[in-house]
């Protein structure tokens, strides 16, 4: 089959759409209003977009909440949702007034954060402090429905000791990350596979890229 999205002619019961980018991580986001008060809401279309030093992308509707206090504040917070937290994520995506938290209200427990005002979830596996770096708008078919893309840099880097493996990796079969797929659905991250690069002359190099190994040209330029 073959549909034009502007035309929506794909003939289908549900917009098959979301289906098609999946699994999606889910940035669990906290963030404070400029009169201070806190939020956090779930979002999906999500992904990180450099490493060093490390940024990460998030597209919230332009009318959430989220999107006015990262635009207010230019600080918010990325806490890793599993599947053991799975109601509670699904919870804080209540459209409640801005006046209502939504961590309180789902009994999700916040701590602190080190370099960012907004709190972290306490048991989230990792907590990503972030400063917005950008914000772009990408407008909507419906009028009052765009989406805005924030991208944060990453200031400060929460780790669960307990999902560390003996090695120093990080465990996520353990962890088991929920993701979503489309309609009403999600999975969780339940195994793992490992495959090097392809041999060649930068096979080394792309090897110690993929795998988070200093990279020897950049360590020595540093020095
Ligand atoms: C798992 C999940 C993923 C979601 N992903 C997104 C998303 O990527 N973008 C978005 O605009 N809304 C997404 N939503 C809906 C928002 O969480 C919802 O609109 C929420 O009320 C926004 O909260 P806020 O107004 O407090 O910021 C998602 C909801 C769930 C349950």
């Amino acid at each position: 089959m073959f549909y034009e999205p502007d035309k929506n002619n794909h003939g289908l019961r549900f917009n098959p759409f979301k289906s098609i980018c999946v699994p999606r991580p889910i940035a669990w986001v906290s963030s404070l209003s400029a009169g201070g008060v806190p939020n956090l809401a779930p979002f999906s279309q999500f992904t990180n977009v450099s490493y060093d030093p490390p940024h990460v992308l998030f597209c919230p509707r332009a009318d959430t909440d989220t999107a006015r206090n990262i635009a207010e504040t230019g600080e918010f917070v990325v806490n890793m949702a599993t599947f053991a937290m799975r109601e509670a994520v699904n919870a804080t995506s209540a459209v409640v007034p801005p006046e209502i938290d939504e961590a309180a209200l789902c009994g999700v427990t916040m701590v602190p954060s080190r370099l960012v005002r907004p709190q972290r979830v306490e048991t989230a596996p990792t907590q990503l402090e972030c400063r917005l770096h950008s914000v772009m708008l990408v407008p909507a078919r419906l009028a009052g429905h765009g989406q805005a893309v924030i991208i944060g840099r990453v200031v400060g880097v929460h780790i669960r000791d307990d999902v560390l493996t003996p090695e120093g990796r990080i465990d996520i079969a353990r962890i088991r990350p929920l993701a979503r797929l489309g309609y009403l659905d999600y999975t969780s991250v339940e195994s793992v596979l490992t495959m090097p690069p392809p041999d060649g002359p930068n096979a080394e190099r792309s090897r110690r890229g993929l795998e988070g190994r200093p990279d020897m040209a950049v360590a020595a330029a540093a020095k």
